[in-house]
């Protein structure tokens, strides 16, 4: 399965909306915040979509403003993980960074979301601290960061 990746606008959100609910039952973003997101693009915001054929299938988000950036959120709709979307976003993202002159990049995650750490681990994210309860159900926080300019 390829997928291509452009620019998200916000004529993409109905779509991105319903990969977010499906994907963040608990706490997913309102529309509005997305909104906002986009609306400080290209400023300090960088977000893509990831398409095949026609359908979005996942989307991914970049805060960078000075010598830091933040992976602000990243989801695939469920049937089309494990094919490389998620992993081709995370690069694209990455790049955006070093482009804009990030020389590290940090990221939350649920302690009790494996994949996702995961997919972190595979791209040399390293474990820097825990937020303890920092979701509204009590689960902890991992604090992720990579170094951009090794
Ligand atoms: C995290 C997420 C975006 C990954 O997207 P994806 O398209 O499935 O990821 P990829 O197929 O590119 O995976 C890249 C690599 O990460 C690792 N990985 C991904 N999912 C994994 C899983 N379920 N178990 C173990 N390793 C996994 C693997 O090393 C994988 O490479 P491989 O398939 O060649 O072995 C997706 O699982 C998702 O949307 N999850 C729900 C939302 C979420 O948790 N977002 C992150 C919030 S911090």
């Amino acid at each position: 399965m390829t997928a291509t990746l452009r620019q998200m606008t916000m004529d993409d959100l109905p779509a991105v909306m319903k990969i977010e609910r499906d994907t963040f039952p608990l706490d997913a973003w309102s529309e509005g915040m997305l909104r906002g997101e986009l609306d400080d693009q290209p400023r300090t915001r960088h977000y893509v979509v990831a398409l095949v054929g026609e359908e979005i299938v996942g989307y991914a988000g970049l805060f960078a403003a000075g010598d830091q950036a933040d992976v602000q959120t990243i989801a695939v709709s469920e049937t089309h993980r494990r094919a490389g979307i998620g992993g081709a976003m995370l690069a694209e993202l990455l790049a955006e960074a070093v482009r804009r002159g990030a020389q590290s990049i940090f990221l939350e995650v649920r302690a009790d979301n494996p994949e996702a750490q995961a997919v972190y681990d595979r791209f040399g994210f390293g474990r820097i601290g825990v937020r303890r309860r920092y979701y509204e159900d009590g689960t902890d926080a991992i604090m992720m960061k990579k170094d951009l300019n090794a």
